[in-house]
């Protein structure tokens, strides 16, 4: 239910805490640590280098959000875009006599510490991976935080980490049942609790448990994590990215500030998708209030990649403090319709072509939520442009893979 999300949230802010008992009763409810009230966004260095993380890297990319100058005269950081986060690979292979993890000082020679004090002198956050089993997913075998998850959440507080990614690779064994995933996501939820009452460090909490094992993250992951993955990793090809959508459209019950399904990060940019499946990524996770989590090499980024991620209007339509996930109002054989209501009465309405060839989808301004108005103004979120009209049913020619993303504005009562 999203209702609960809400008012626990703000009841908690007041409050401070919540018990662990009022938690567990209500598996729906958001954690309620005050961060994420909308979907994270900012940059993983996973779809962009994989293993090949540096501090010169998430510096270069920092740098980046804040200087460069789009085609707008903005900034990716102006535009909201804010963690830069390092995904796997950045640690050494063993801890050090205390049991403590090492940034591996070839790749890190500032630490994590140094990279986190130059990431936030740009204004921006800072992200970092661990993994809830022994070892991190990839096969260089770095290690996990499992049974460790109170000493590494104080780490990464004391380092200046704004952000945990935690996977769930290399379980030991008994570990990869139901109740053991979330006693271990529990485990480090409390860990960064702890770590923020003695730092003041907050970390908004990325739980990337996904769906492993038969065992699906959203109805337990709410008041575990902030954002939590519901699929399989995305990949540059368009029957991956389309399954993704397929699986993460039923879930949007699930999202609410603070509390967010994660289809994985961004391809956009990245050599595999056409220009227009890359614009459906990006305006179906805005729809789906999915985090924008950009995954390609900046530096090299072409003009069409930077207008795809900083399109404001359709940023404005993830970003929008209702917190609504689109939900799907009808599948025509892959001629889907999504709608998301919007704080401001508006609604977003996708129009996605899951199919092989270019077709018209119709639908009606009852059924995406604001049936009864005089007249609609029609906003194009990528063509730029409004249509006004009074008619009440819309049709848009939308070409396969594509997606027509139109703010909707009923502009007067009948
Ligand atoms: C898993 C995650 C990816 C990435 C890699 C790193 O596959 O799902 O997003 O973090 O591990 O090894």
């Amino acid at each position: 239910m999203r209702r609960p999300i809400r008012v626990l949230t703000a009841f908690a802010l007041i409050a401070g805490a919540v018990t662990a008992a009022a938690v567990a009763q209500t598996p729906a409810e958001a954690l309620a640590n005050g961060l994420a009230l909308t979907p994270p966004m900012g940059f993983n260095d996973w779809n962009a280098v994989g293993c090949g993380t540096s501090e010169a890297f998430i510096k270069q990319t920092a740098d980046f959000f804040h200087t460069h100058k789009l085609s707008d005269g903005s900034t990716l950081q102006q535009h909201g875009y804010q963690y830069v986060n390092i995904d796997d690979c950045w640690a050494l292979p063993s801890r050090d006599a205390h049991g403590n993890l090492v940034p591996d000082p070839k790749k890190f020679p500032d630490g994590i510490s140094g990279t986190a004090a130059y990431v936030h002198s740009l204004g921006l956050k800072l992200g970092l991976y661990n993994d809830s089993g022994l070892k991190t997913c990839s096969s260089h075998g770095f290690p996990g935080s499992f049974r460790h998850e109170a000493q590494d959440a104080l780490q990464f507080a004391k380092w200046g980490v704004d952000y945990l990614k935690d996977d769930n690779c290399n379980q030991a064994s008994g570990q990869d049942t139901r109740a053991a995933t979330i006693q271990r996501y529990t485990a480090m939820r409390d860990g960064l609790a702890a770590a923020r009452k003695q730092t003041g460090q907050a970390i908004v909490f990325s739980i990337c448990q996904k769906g492993d094992n038969g065992i699906n993250t959203e109805d337990w992951s709410p008041e575990v994590g902030n954002l939590w993955r519901t699929t399989s990793d995305v990949h540059t090809n368009w029957t991956r990215l389309d399954s993704i959508i397929d699986k993460n459209i039923p879930l949007a019950q699930y999202a609410g500030p603070g509390a967010w399904n994660d289809p994985d990060m961004l391809e956009v940019g990245n050599a595999g998708l056409t220009a227009t499946e890359q614009r459906t990524q990006f305006g179906m996770w805005a729809e789906m209030a999915a985090p924008l989590l950009i995954g390609t090499k900046l530096a090299s980024a072409t003009t069409q990649t930077l207008d795809i991620l900083g399109n404001a209007e359709v940023i404005a339509v993830d970003q929008d403090s209702l917190g609504r996930q689109g939900v799907q109002v009808s599948d025509n054989g892959g001629l889907r319709v999504l709608a998301k209501k919007l704080a401001n009465g508006d609604v977003a309405v996708a129009f996605f072509n899951e199919t092989g060839a270019t077709a018209s989808i119709s639908t009606t301004a009852s059924a995406v939520g604001v049936g009864g108005a005089a007249s609609y103004a029609l906003r194009d979120l990528w063509a730029h442009k409004t249509t006004n009209t009074t008619s009440p049913s819309w049709t848009e020619s939308v070409p396969s893979h594509g997606t027509v993303l139109l703010r909707i504005h009923p502009t007067a009562a009948k």
